[in-house]
């Protein structure tokens, strides 16, 4: 953030046309990350899962749009047990998606239209089911026995500690065969990596180079703030605040389970290997603003690029607190850092949804016009919502495990409606999850042919931002929030003014002719230079009168 044009010259991630010029390696300051979920994007086989080809199909889509990168969520062999995130061999392709040519030919294609790919990396657990798991369970002085976290029971033969999975239930599950438990921060069918063994570093390390050496060009790494654990095992604090109906998991604070100084010696020298190869680096961390920003490390020791800002998913949706949002995250980033926004994923419900559907076209307006590289949610640029699944169809394990409370991820994870053919163009076979009864209406195809659709906006503004560089990488500056009005400058040319709410509302524009360039409604309004009312649910993009 700055005050004044320019007086960021010296902060390589803060300053604007006066900026060196890009280098290939930093495509992605300026460029848009798009999430695919692999199971629902596109079935060309027919087994109503999504698959490789069908990613290697819509490619064109995607290029078409105004994308620059696709992050694809887990496509290694898995028991599914979460859906992927249970990894039973990291260098290999799950039959179900397809195989390794057919992700050769992905990437080779999507290298081809411009694209890059970003896979998800899952270190902090594998599957129970890989061989490194088998091996280590199968007895205690088995070589691998070090490679997960075991422990002695407690005294009164309990689990060792307090810990609770973020699915529910304790951290720890018995195994009666060795007589200890073995941790899991999630299900018990995805047992922790014991990261303080040099091995496991070395293996996973290999991993990652596998995927590089076949052309990917980053990863998201998933969880990357839970994958060292306090070295006592101490217990976590409890959480006096906690309700019934919060979830099991936030009856302790995650103190001494997440976020422990030595991870970031290990997301140092994921970096230092990615960057041999000029890769990114995603952290998904939860974490508030201060603690989130140590995963960018230091200038002698870089961690990843970017550490995933989820805080737009949750904030309260006015003008006023997205204003102090913006300008404490801005404050908070170290001074080489570059920030980025997101949302939605697959874990959090559509923007859509939570927001309606006309404040999720100013959402989009606002994702793709702040200051840092924006993230895509697969669906988002449609207004897809979250769908509701029948009790009966249920996949997710999180809401198997927890009913009660709401944060089951299906609704989140439908298939694609592509056009107003069978199955909305997603599927011949029967669809893994129900699509949203409004496909026939709100697929790419409908929407592609009208101009006012969220789709065309989100593909306008693409457009827009890459032709823009100030609104590609220029600095920003907020002004005053006035009503419930948002806006801020990009640069010097460009401002964007976005009204949070559904009423009229009036905003003073900085001196000079404003001339409209993209609008959350219909029409475009005509130039302004001086105060006047944007309309309810009214975003716009102004260019300067030169
Ligand atoms: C991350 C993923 C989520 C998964 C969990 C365990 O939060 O985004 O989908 O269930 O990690 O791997």
């Amino acid at each position: 953030m700055t005050s004044q044009p320019g007086s960021t010259a010296d902060q390589p991630g803060a300053s604007s046309g006066d900026q060196p010029e890009l280098t290939a390696d930093h495509w992605w300051r300026s460029g848009t990350i798009y999430q695919i979920y692999p199971r629902s994007f596109q079935d060309t086989n027919g087994d109503g899962i999504g698959d490789l080809p069908g990613i290697t199909a819509r490619l064109p889509y995607l290029a078409d749009l105004g994308i620059d990168a696709i992050w694809i969520s887990p496509i290694f062999p898995s028991p599914m047990a979460d859906f992927g995130y249970d990894v039973a061999d990291y260098i290999g392709i799950d039959p179900r998606f397809g195989t390794m040519a057919d992700f050769d030919r992905l990437v080779e294609s999507a290298h081809g239209l411009g694209l890059k790919v970003l896979l998800d990396f899952v270190p902090n657990h594998s599957s129970d089911q890989h061989p490194w798991f088998r091996e280590s369970r199968s007895s205690r002085t088995n070589p691998k026995r070090d490679w997960y976290v075991w422990r002695d029971p407690a005294p009164d033969g309990g689990p060792p500690n307090n810990w609770i999975s973020d699915f529910g239930g304790p951290a720890w599950e018995w195994d009666e065969a060795t007589g200890q438990y073995y941790s899991h921060a999630f299900l018990p069918q995805q047992p922790d990596l014991n990261w303080r063994n040099p091995e496991v570093i070395e293996a996973m390390l290999a991993a990652m180079r596998f995927w590089y050496e076949r052309g990917v060009d980053g990863f998201r790494i998933d969880v990357l703030w839970h994958m060292v654990k306090h070295a006592e095992f101490i217990d976590n604090p409890v959480n006096l605040d906690w309700q019934p109906g919060m979830g099991d998991m936030f009856r302790v604070h995650q103190t001494h389970s997440t976020d422990q100084p030595e991870v970031h010696e290990i997301a140092a020298r994921m970096r230092a290997l990615g960057d041999e190869f000029g890769a990114l680096l995603i952290g998904e961390i939860y974490l508030p603003f201060d603690r989130l920003m140590t995963y960018y490390g230091s200038a002698d020791a870089p961690e990843v690029q970017l550490p995933f800002n989820f805080t737009l998913i949750d904030a309260p949706w006015n003008a006023r607190a997205l204003h102090q949002l913006i300008l404490d995250y801005e404050a908070a980033l170290p001074a080489d850092g570059w920030p980025n926004w997101v949302l939605g994923n697959h874990d959090r419900p559509r923007i859509a949804t939570k927001r309606g559907e006309a404040q999720a076209r100013v959402a989009q307006m606002l994702l793709l016009t702040l200051r840092g590289t924006p993230t895509l949610y697969y669906g988002d640029e449609l207004g897809m919502t979250d769908v509701a699944i029948p009790a009966d169809q249920v996949q997710d394990p999180r809401e198997l495990r927890e009913p009660a409370i709401g944060l089951g991820r299906d609704p989140v994870r439908t298939p694609m409606p592509w056009d107003a053919s069978e199955n909305a163009g997603f599927t011949i076979g029967t669809p893994w999850l129900p699509l949203g009864p409004d496909w026939p209406a709100r697929n790419i195809a409908a929407e592609q042919g009208d101009p006012r659709s969220m789709l065309s906006l989100v593909r306008h503004l693409l457009r827009l931002r890459r032709s823009n560089p100030a609104l590609a990488t220029g600095d920003l500056r907020l002004l005053d929030a006035e009503a419930n009005v948002l806006s801020y400058r990009r640069g010097e040319d460009v401002l964007v003014a976005l009204n949070l709410g559904n009423a009229d509302a009036p905003l003073t524009p900085p001196p000079g002719e404003w001339h409209p360039v993209a609008s959350t409604l219909a029409a475009l309004p005509p130039p302004v230079a001086g105060p006047f009312t944007l309309r309810p649910n009214e975003g716009l993009v102004f260019i300067a009168a030169p």
